[in-house]
C-alpha cells in the first residue's frame, strides 16, 4: 500500500494577533483546522499565542513572521516572508490597528493611520494577490464604525461620517495632514480608506472566487480602546472595560467572515457587526475607489521585486 500524502491544510494569515480580538481570531481559525500566520513587529509578543495554540489545538499550526506593518518594507517583506512558505491563502484577515495621539509620519512619509490602518491591510492583500487567488480566500479587514460617526461620545447631534477629500487621493502623503490633525478623525479616515480600497479590490477579485469585506468588531475591551479614554478617566479603566464587549465577542464578527458557510461568495460588504450596513457614500464612488487603488498600488508595486 502506498502511504497517502498529508493533506495540504488551509492557510490563514492574521495580523495583530499578539492580544485583543487578533489573538482570539488566530486561535479560533487554529482550532477550526487551518494552519495560522501571523505578522508581528515583535515575534515575541505572539510567544503566549502559540504555548496556547500547542496546549489546546496542537504543534506546528502556527507561523511567526516578523513585520512591523507601520513600514512599506515591514508589509512587503511580511507577505515575501508568507509566499516563501505557502502558495495558497485561504483566509486573510487585516486586523491589526492602531490609534495615535499624536501627528507624527510613518518612515516612508505618510502618516501613522494611513500606515497602519490603512496601507498595511491594502498592501498585504494587494501582495498575497496570486496565492488569495489560488486559495479562493475570503479576506477580513477589522474597520471601525466610525467610519460611519466620528463623534467619539454618541450621546449628542447627529452622526459625522469620516471625510475624505477626492483631490487628496492621489497623493498619499497628503492624507491626514498635520494642519488640523484630530487623532480620532485621522484614525476613522484611514478604516474609511480600507473600506473604500476594500469595494474596488472585491469586485476586482470576485471572478477569481475571493471575497473582499470589511467588519465593525463592535467596542471591545482591548489596548486600543484603553489607549482611547482620556487621561481623566484613565483610574476607571477597569470599570469601564466591564461594560464593553470582551475580546472573545468582538472577534466573532470577523470569525463569521472568514469562515461562516452561510456568508461564502458574499463580496464587497461592510458589516456592523452582523449587520450588512452602509457606509458613507463617498465610499462608493467609482471613480475615487479607482484613484485610491491606483495611487496605492504604486506605493507598493515598484518595490514588489525585492
Ligand atoms: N477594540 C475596539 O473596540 C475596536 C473597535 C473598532 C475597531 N477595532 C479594530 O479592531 C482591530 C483589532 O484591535 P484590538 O481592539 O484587538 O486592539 P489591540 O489589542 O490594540 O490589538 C492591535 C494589534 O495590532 C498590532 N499592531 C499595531 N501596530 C502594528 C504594527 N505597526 N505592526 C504590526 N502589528 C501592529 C498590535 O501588535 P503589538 O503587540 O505589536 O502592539 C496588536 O496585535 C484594529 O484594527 C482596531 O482598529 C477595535
Amino acid at each position: 500500500m502506498t502511504a497517502q500524502p498529508a493533506p495540504v491544510p488551509q492557510v490563514a494569515v492574521v495580523t495583530g494577533a499578539t492580544g485583543g480580538m487578533g489573538r482570539v481570531i488566530a486561535l479560533e481559525l487554529a482550532r477550526s483546522g487551518m494552519h495560522v500566520i501571523t505578522v508581528a513587529r515583535e515575534p515575541r509578543r505572539a510567544d503566549s499565542l502559540r504555548e496556547q495554540i500547542e496546549r489546546e489545538v496542537g504543534t506546528g499550526r502556527l507561523d511567526v513572521v516578523p513585520g512591523d506593518l507601520s513600514r512599506r518594507d515591514g508589509v512587503i517583506d511580511a507577505a515575501a516572508a508568507v509566499l516563501a512558505r505557502w502558495s495558497a491563502v485561504h483566509v486573510l484577515v487585516n486586523n491589526a490597528g492602531a490609534h495615535f495621539s499624536e501627528h507624527r509620519l510613518s518612515p516612508d512619509g505618510v502618516e501613522r493611520h494611513i500606515a497602519v490602518d490603512y496601507l498595511a491591510a491594502h498592501g498585504l492583500t494587494l501582495l498575497l494577490r496570486e496565492a488569495l487567488e489560488r486559495g479562493r480566500a475570503r479576506v477580513v479587514n477589522v474597520v471601525s464604525d466610525t467610519v460611519r460617526d466620528t463623534r467619539q461620545v454618541k450621546l449628542l447631534g447627529r452622526p459625522r461620517p469620516a471625510t475624505i477629500s477626492a483631490d487628496q487621493l492621489s497623493d498619499l502623503t497628503r492624507l491626514n495632514p498635520a494642519d488640523g490633525f484630530v487623532p480620532f478623525h485621522a484614525y476613522a479616515r484611514a478604516k474609511l480608506l480600507t473600506v473604500m480600497a476594500g469595494y474596488d479590490l472585491g469586485r476586482t477579485l470576485q471572478h477569481q472566487g475571493v471575497t473582499v469585506n470589511a467588519v465593525h468588531p463592535g467596542i471591545a475591551a482591548t489596548n486600543i480602546v484603553d489607549d482611547l479614554v482620556p487621561p481623566a478617566l484613565r483610574p476607571f479603566r477597569g470599570l469601564i472595560r466591564r461594560f464593553l464587549l470582551t475580546p472573545e465577542q468582538g472577534a466573532s464578527a470577523a470569525l463569521r467572515l472568514a469562515i461562516d458557510p452561510a456568508l461564502a461568495g458574499v463580496t464587497g460588504r461592510y458589516f456592523l457587526r452582523d449587520v450588512d450596513t452602509r457606509t458613507p457614500p463617498v465610499s462608493y464612488d467609482v471613480d475615487a475607489q479607482r484613484q485610491l487603488r491606483a495611487t496605492s498600488d504604486r506605493y507598493f508595486l515598484p518595490a514588489r521585486p525585492r
